[in-house]
């Protein structure tokens, strides 16, 4: 057993669809998330600067005495994980592989959709993923970068962002996939308007849940869980002011956001 939290980062807010299937499936875990709010977005940069920033994040929550560590950001798990994965001393995990795993579990046809922003697409992370669990899978890939905008500025269910998911999803169904991979942290958010316009029988994969499933796994084969029946504590941080991460952010993780704190990194 063990009561020390499990750190959870992002780019910025995005991540909390993570951490709210995490706390969702595990209330009993303590939990300590930092949103790098100053240097969003991830999903633009090279893999050398989100690898650094990811560095930097990390060992912020490495210095808070974090027992596991989650890369809720997409662009951070395509760019960084590997390399954390290999040089920190606790167990370290991203979104990719749980989301590929659930996709290749979910197509019936072998044909699988992914979208994410221009970094995720452009790794070929859950391709790679994908396709080292069955070779035979066709992967079907599209950068979505106008949906990370649109849902931090509410409009999840707007007429204007079906428009756009119209314009970005239209390969995606001419190449028939029968599952689509929601590979960013925001997409969750779409998942209303996506389903609409991928139709009914398109399975969406939402990597959020797949990875709070992998984190348990984890957690429970090392014998790391948290049996302790006292409060638990959710510590947000973040690299900017924290306003726009409480007002937006209550969106992704609902209502009991209350509070975020100053995070200062050493570069
Ligand atoms: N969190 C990022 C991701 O999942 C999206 C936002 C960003 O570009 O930083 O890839």
């Amino acid at each position: 057993m063990n009561k020390n939290p499990i750190g959870v980062f992002d780019s910025g807010i995005g991540g909390l669809t993570v951490l709210r299937e995490i706390t969702r499936l595990l209330p009993e875990e303590n939990t300590i998330y930092l949103g790098d709010t100053a240097r969003v977005p991830y999903g633009s940069k090279s893999k050398e600067t989100v690898e650094r920033y990811s560095f930097e994040v990390s060992s912020f929550l490495l210095k808070h005495g974090i027992k596991m560590l989650v890369a809720a950001c997409n662009t951070a798990s395509a760019f960084a994980v590997p390399r954390l994965n290999a040089e920190l001393k606790i167990p370290v995990i991203g979104v990719i592989e749980p989301g590929a795993r659930a996709a290749v579990e979910a197509t019936r046809d072998n044909r699988i959709g992914v979208i994410g922003t221009e970094g995720t697409i452009k790794s070929s992370a859950y391709t790679v993923a994908i396709k080292r669990l069955n070779p035979a899978i066709s992967t079907f890939v599209k950068a979505c970068p106008l949906f990370v905008p649109l849902v931090e500025e509410g409009w999840s269910n707007d007429e204007v962002t079906e428009l756009v998911a119209q314009r970005y999803l239209q390969e995606m169904k001419d190449s028939s996939v029968d599952t689509l991979v929601l590979g960013c942290t925001h997409y969750p958010l779409l998942k209303d308007i996506i389903s609409r316009v991928m139709g009914g029988g398109v399975r969406l994969i939402d990597s959020a849940e797949a990875t709070a499933s992998e984190v348990k796994r984890i957690l429970a084969a090392s014998g790391m869980l948290n049996s302790r029946n006292e409060k638990v504590n959710h510590r947000f941080f973040v690299t900017d002011s924290p306003e726009r991460f409480l007002s937006v952010g209550r969106r992704f993780f609902g209502e009991n956001l209350s509070e975020a704190e100053l995070a200062h990194l050493e570069g």
